[in-house]
């Protein structure tokens, strides 16, 4: 399947910014993958507007699981949809620490974001703790049955695995290890969603950098990458798409 490289810029950047890689990041070749940018939200107009017409895909990093209403300092999905998003990236390790985002949470915000045609990127991985009490493998398979609704599949839904512990860090899983989660990722989706389960993107996201990306994306399983830091300079995220 043609692979997915997301960039999420998380919390960075002016709008002048974001606006400028942006263009940096449509200005380069249509390589071998779909290229996805995920700015903050403040910025997500203009950078609609900087990709107009280009290759590039624009996502979000968060939605409210509500449509509307009154729901302080929070962005609803039909929000993301207006201002020109395709994706949504939710349950990040970030928002899990930092909000207390459970897995019923991000499955109703998943929910949201298909009611919305949105394609939602459902972040899921262990902590080292639970690598080292070699729980990773349940950890996740928990998280994918607690996080994922019913629709995911159908709508082409992204997972991305992200080790907590390998994230902004300069540390990696073994290839093996990367390997074996993707393997053991593809098999819970084909359990829940049947032969759709065996076609949705599995990215890996943790420390991906131009110098790793070929031997990552080279495995089985890993349909794609969601890159953090290494995002936020064009010419690395391309390195990063040009490695597939
Ligand atoms: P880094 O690429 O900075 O490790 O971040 C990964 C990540 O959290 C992407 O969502």
């Amino acid at each position: 399947m043609r692979p997915l490289i997301a960039g999420n810029w998380k919390m960075h950047g002016t709008l002048a910014e974001a606006t400028a890689l942006a263009r940096g990041v449509a200005a380069g070749p249509a390589a071998g993958a779909d290229l996805l940018v995920c700015p903050p939200f403040p910025h997500l107009a203009a950078v609609s507007e900087a990709l107009r017409g280009s290759h590039v895909a624009l996502g979000a990093q968060d939605c409210h699981a509500a449509a509307k209403g009154a729901h302080t300092g929070d962005v609803s999905a039909p929000m993301l949809k207006d201002v020109g998003a395709r994706f949504v990236i939710l349950g990040h390790s970030e928002r899990r620490a930092d909000h207390g985002e459970s897995d019923a949470v991000v499955k109703a915000k998943a929910e949201a974001a298909l009611a919305e045609g949105l394609v939602p990127v459902v972040c899921v991985g262990e902590s080292e703790a639970q690598r080292l009490a070699g729980e990773a493998e349940a950890v996740v398979a928990g998280q994918l049955a607690g996080s994922l609704p019913a629709g995911f599949a159908a709508a082409g839904g992204v997972v991305a695995y992200e080790p907590v512990w390998a994230i902004g860090t300069g540390r990696t899983p073994t290839e093996a290890d990367i390997a074996a989660m993707h393997a053991r990722i593809r098999a819970e989706l084909e359990r829940s969603f049947g032969e759709a389960g065996a076609a949705l993107r599995i990215l890996y996201g943790g420390s991906v950098k131009p110098g790793n990306a070929q031997a990552i994306l080279a495995l089985p399983h890993v349909d794609g990458a969601l890159v953090g830091g290494a995002s936020l300079k064009a010419e690395d995220f391309l390195g990063i798409a040009g490695a597939v």
